[in-house]
């Protein structure tokens, strides 16, 4: 194989050239990809820096402690992951139940004041495996650790699979082009028989037309069952539990809560 791929490489002839040629081309689309990865999530850690976190919640999230039963229905708690977790304090009351948690956001700043606002002593490894600059935030106690990085190289050769992932605002956060791959992650993340709950939102992505006059909508990106269905389907079951009328620009959106679980 490393002598045909050095042959190929070194003296060219006609189909080797084409295999080079979509080496090459493959290549480019997975740095450009990377790059504009990286570039999309850059853009949430600015924000973060600007302090444009008008999604954070000062409370534990209403629909987390109505549905928690769902994600440990036999009593027996497992681990909980928190993708996409910025400064929630659902991990904390997590934490409180006797649950360990695992978080990841992209954004440093997000666990440095996590930890400092819940007055929560913490301290700090480098994890090589996530990208070279990543970082894992852990409580002393052992019982919530955060990860810095991007979601999109998380794997679950980093921490091992999960009995229970808490997903809030996540599908609705990420760009279109980021979905499946984020999904795919999840549910390789869970282990068999183990259950996501998932807070989405969707509404008439007209409505976006009088807030920004452009035809995309900005975050919150909508994200219908239908959709959901087709990206967690047929590894996980999708079951619909519960909806909650907002306002967003004094238009009609909903919050959607759904139960996924890894068959
Ligand atoms: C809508 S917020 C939701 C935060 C959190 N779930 C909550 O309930 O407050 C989305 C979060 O995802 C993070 N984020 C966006 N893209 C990411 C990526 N590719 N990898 C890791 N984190 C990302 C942002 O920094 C931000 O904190």
């Amino acid at each position: 194989m490393s002598t045909q791929l050095t042959r190929g490489l070194f003296l060219p002839n006609s189909s080797n050239k084409s295999h080079f040629s979509r080496i090459i081309q493959t290549s480019i689309k997975v740095i450009f990809r990377m790059a504009s990865e990286e570039s999309r999530a850059q853009s949430w850690i600015d924000n973060w820096h600007k302090g444009k976190i008008g999604f954070h919640k000062t409370e534990v999230h209403h629909m987390l402690i109505k549905h928690f039963d769902n994600l440990f229905p036999d009593g027996k708690k497992g681990r909980v992951f928190v993708p996409l977790c910025g400064k929630t304090l659902d991990m904390k009351w997590f934490s409180e139940q006797n649950i360990k948690v695992v978080g990841l956001d992209a954004a440093r700043v997000s666990m440095e004041q996590f930890f400092s606002e819940n007055n929560i002593e913490y301290k700090i490894e480098n994890v090589t495996s996530l990208g070279k600059s990543c970082e894992l935030f852990k409580s002393c106690d052992d019982s919530i650790h955060i990860y810095c990085g991007n979601m999109m190289n998380f794997n679950m050769s980093i921490t091992g699979q999960f009995e229970a992932v808490w997903d809030r605002a996540s599908l609705v956060a990420l760009q279109r082009v980021d979905v499946k791959r984020y999904v795919e992650n999840i549910k390789s993340l869970l282990t068999p028989g183990g259950r996501c709950l998932l807070e989405t939102m969707d509404y008439d992505v007209s409505i976006m037309n009088d807030i920004g006059g452009d035809t995309r909508p900005p975050p919150p990106f909508p994200m219908y069952e239908a959709e959901i269905k087709l990206l967690f389907e047929p590894e996980c079951t999708v079951q619909y539990l519960d909806r909650e009328e907002r306002t967003l620009q004094n238009k009609d959106i909903h919050l959607l809560i759904f139960l996924i679980t890894k068959l």
